[in-house]
């Protein structure tokens, strides 16, 4: 059966184009992006998705308090019978609630080699800080921001003449490549969990 997987975004969504793309070219086998949930009226990458011909919905946060919003997001997330949610710039903390709702289902991409520049401007603030190397991470979500455990971590150098654009340029292109190999390798369950580490399932038999 199709596995359904379920997006929320809250910008351009080039991570959400990226794992749809991967679907329909059999990188991501027997899966489909069933709904593409974004919290900002205008997104581009609603827009992106409704191209694509995959269901959209737009659910406003304004005013809203956290659980509450959370709780309207997973009702359309069940409704669209999603069994994995993947984050993709989605610009909003999650509530314990939705959490342990989809516990061990959620995924998230970063743009920095977790846990350095967890929170915003993640390609800026390893640039401030000298960093000669980035990168980003796809981690499992719990309650605490950009912390989960780690499912898999890509390198980039960083360069002298670098700008936060260059660089995260560089990082985003990879950021799409690892994202597919996480979601697979997720859906597959080749993986297993040892207190913070995600291990290949046959490592240590
Ligand atoms: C990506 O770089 C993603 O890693 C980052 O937002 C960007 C979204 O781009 N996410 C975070 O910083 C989350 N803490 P996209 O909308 O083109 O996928």
């Amino acid at each position: 059966m199709t596995r359904r997987i379920g997006v929320l975004l809250s910008g351009r969504g080039s991570n959400f184009e990226a794992l749809a793309e991967s679907c329909a070219a059999g990188r991501i086998p027997d899966a489909e992006i069933a709904l593409v949930v974004s919290n900002r009226e205008g997104a581009p990458g609603i827009d992106r998705a409704r191209a694509r011909g995959i269901p959209t919905r737009v659910i406003p946060s304004k005013g809203l308090e956290r659980e509450t919003y959370d709780r309207q997001v997973a009702a359309a997330l069940d409704e669209a019978r999603v069994e994995l949610v993947c984050l993709a710039g989605y610009m909003r903390l999650l509530s314990p609630f939705f959490v342990a709702r989809f516990s061990g289902r959620i995924l998230n991409i970063h743009p920095s080699l977790l846990p350095a520049f967890p929170g915003l401007e993640a390609q800026r603030q390893a640039l401030e800080h000298g960093v000669k190397w980035s990168g980003c991470t796809v981690h499992f979500v719990d309650e605490n921001l950009d912390a989960g455990p780690i499912i898999l971590q890509a390198a980039v150098a960083v360069r002298d003449d670098d700008t936060v654009e260059t660089l995260s340029a560089r990082i985003l292109a990879e950021e799409h490549r690892i994202y597919t190999e996480a979601v697979r390798m997720v859906l597959e369950g080749s993986y297993r969990i040892a207190g913070r580490r995600v291990l290949s399932a046959a490592a240590g038999r």
